[in-house]
């Protein structure tokens, strides 16, 4: 008779990968059903997208090998892929589409940590979020209208914040990888961005330890302090009792992201015939709302939109 929670296309964030080139589309192995797509296809599927009521895509590159290096300078070039991407986007569906860019640098270097390291290999806080700063100022001019710092260096929101307001960018919102943690869900992203075969070590000295769910309320609090229009929870399922939390305590929208290792394992359980996907997508999308989600980042989105508007 009553339904409290209900899952909509609109709950929907769509995350795409980008690749070089023109009608290019590369299947990623670990993600089975995702491919990388080259800006062309991107934009036909921020159309599909449009059409379904996903009101925003996340874009991730993957960049050559070329064009990375020690300090992921590419993540500056105002003609990277990234931003390529994002114009071709705009030139297709114009505003009719949000565009969220991942602030981070590991699609650029080439130990595919998220900042610059020292010669032990540690990342150095203060100097990563100089040039993080210079990549979202990038991201915001090629036209992106949430950037989603997933870096989880100390201090960038703030930093980043006041930078795009002192370059005029005052509408771009900031969607904040709040609490993010060092998890063994990150796999297959890894795979599809390019930078997993390079990474050696892990990133635990920058992400959160998955035993810590004050610390995640600590980052929360910090991140909206300087000044976070909403935040992110990652990986998703088996951290609602965080998404709960956070929401519970905080004003702003939180949003959760079903990462690259939880779609795979559902593609796995879909392949072992132990589970339908269909069903399994919208049970799972909707435990995210249910636990207070204000949106999701899903690689399933299209999928999901397409069966609620059925
Ligand atoms: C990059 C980034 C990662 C993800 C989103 N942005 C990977 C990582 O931190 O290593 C993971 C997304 C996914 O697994 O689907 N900083």
């Amino acid at each position: 008779m009553h339904c409290e929670t209900v899952l909509q296309p609109a709950d929907l964030i769509w995350p795409l990968f980008v690749t070089d080139g023109k009608g290019a589309e590369e299947p990623i192995p670990s993600l089975p059903g995702v491919s990388r797509w080259s800006s062309d296809g991107i934009a036909l599927r921020a159309k599909a997208a449009v059409e379904q009521g996903i009101p925003c895509i996340a874009l991730f590159p993957n960049t050559q090998p070329d064009r990375r290096s020690e300090n992921g300078i590419e993540a500056l070039n105002p003609d990277n892929l990234m931003c390529r991407a994002i114009r071709a986007v705009r030139d297709a569906v114009g505003d009719d589409i949000g565009i969220l860019t991942d602030v981070a640098l590991d699609p650029y270097t080439s130990h595919g940590q998220d900042g610059l390291i020292d010669d032990a290999g540690y990342v150095l806080n203060d100097d990563t979020v100089e040039v993080l700063v210079g990549q979202a100022l990038n991201q915001a001019a090629a036209g992106a209208d949430i950037i989603a710092p997933s870096d989880m260096m100390d201090g960038r929101i703030g930093t980043i914040r006041s930078a795009l307001e002192s370059e005029s960018h005052v509408n771009v919102q900031i969607m904040s990888y709040a609490a993010k943690y060092a998890s063994a869900f990150y796999g297959p992203f890894r795979d599809a961005v390019g930078s997993g075969g390079l990474l050696k070590g892990d990133k635990k000295t920058y992400q959160m330890d998955p035993a810590n769910g004050e610390e995640a309320l600590r980052e929360v609090a910090m991140d909206i302090e300087e000044g976070a229009d909403s935040v992110m929870v990652k990986p998703g399922l088996p951290y609602l009792d965080i998404v709960r939390a956070v929401k519970d305590r905080f004003e702003v929208p939180v949003f959760a992201y079903q990462v690259s290792g939880e779609y795979a394992m559902i593609e796995a359980a879909v392949a072992a015939g132990v589970g339908d996907r269909n069903a399994l997508v919208l049970e799972t999308l909707l435990s995210f709302k249910r636990a207070g989600c204000s949106g999701i980042l899903t690689y399933y989105a299209d999928l999901a939109a397409r069966l609620l508007n059925e």
